[in-house]
């Protein structure tokens, strides 16, 4: 898809690869439509692009609600068609599973899972109003490989995956391509001090959002499918669904390392942590 004066709307816009995409799509011509909770953050956005002398709508929304996604569709209906969705908002939680409350596991499955697929509802017959359509989601690396301490966001983007690949089956014969990309961990406040510096004791690299929404936008450009960002992740992805033990083996060997952070995530505090750290 060419991008030059396509209708856009892009969620998890006020969010650090959000913003990034902003910029990314901007530079292509696409006029947008960007969402998320944070007014402040979308306004300046927005003021930053039309500087530049592009197209940029805000519409303040909180997609774990049904009134934040009406007020996406209505934005969008008054504009009659759209050419792209991206779903890109979500929410991250570092925690023992045992530890997590039922709200965070709502939320993330929420938030992650259950609002990108009810957006996409919403704006479908607005992308099938175009000539090409197109709707791609924002996955993780950890939406094809399990990781401790990350269950229930695995479980929301394995979710996310497999809503990806079901409805790009079931639209292959309209105008609406469907497309997943899978960043591997991004330098973006998603990720906690913990995971941050667990990363840098796991030896796990972190891309740059810009670095990511540049791979958002040839994506597109490309009319590509499954995008997986990062080596050796991509590799890595396809070696645990062929050989998940050889995975599961070299993830177990790190669990020392994850539970020592584990131990002082935010909902855990710092009880029991001594004998953990030590
Ligand atoms: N950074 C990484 O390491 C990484 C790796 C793989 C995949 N990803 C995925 O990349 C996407 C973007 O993440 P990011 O790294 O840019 O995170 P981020 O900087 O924390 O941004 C998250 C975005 O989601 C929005 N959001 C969260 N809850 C929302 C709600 N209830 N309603 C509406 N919007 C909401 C936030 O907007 P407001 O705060 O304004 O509501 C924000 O714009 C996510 O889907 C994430 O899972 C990230």
């Amino acid at each position: 898809m060419q991008l030059n004066d396509k209708r856009v709307v892009l969620t998890g816009a006020s969010g650090g690869i959000g913003e990034a995409i902003v910029s990314a799509l901007a530079d292509q011509g696409a006029q947008l439509v960007i969402t998320g909770r944070n007014q402040q953050k979308l306004a300046q956005i927005a003021h930053a692009v039309k500087e530049m002398g592009g197209v940029c709508d805000v519409v303040v929304a909180d997609l774990g609600t049904a009134e934040g996604i009406l007020n996406v569709q209505q934005a969008v209906h008054a504009l009659g068609h759209i050419d792209l969705l991206i779903n890109n908002a979500g929410i991250s939680e570092f925690e023992a599973f045992d530890m997590q409350s039922d709200d965070a596991i709502e939320r993330l499955l929420h938030i992650n899972l259950i609002s990108p697929m009810k957006l996409t509802k919403r704006l479908l017959p607005y992308l099938k109003a175009t000539e090409c359509g197109l709707i791609v989601n924002i996955g993780s690396t950890f939406g094809s490989i399990g990781y401790p301490g990350f269950s229930s966001y695995c479980a929301s983007k394995f979710g996310l995956r497999g809503f990806n690949e079901a409805l790009s089956r079931e639209l292959a014969d309209t105008n609406v391509d469907v497309c997943y990309i899978a960043p591997r961990a991004t330098q973006t406040a998603i990720n906690s001090r913990q995971v941050v510096e667990m990363n840098d004791a796991l030896g796990v690299k972190a891309d740059s959002a810009a670095w990511v929404a540049e791979q958002v936008v040839r994506a597109v450009q490309k009319g590509s499918h499954r995008v997986y960002l990062g080596w050796p992740e991509k590799f890595f992805v396809r070696m645990n669904a062929l050989f998940p033990g050889v995975v599961a083996n070299s993830i177990i060997k790190q669990l020392p390392i994850i539970r020592r952070y584990l131990a002082i995530a935010p909902g855990v505090g710092f009880k029991n942590t001594q004998h953990i750290v030590d």
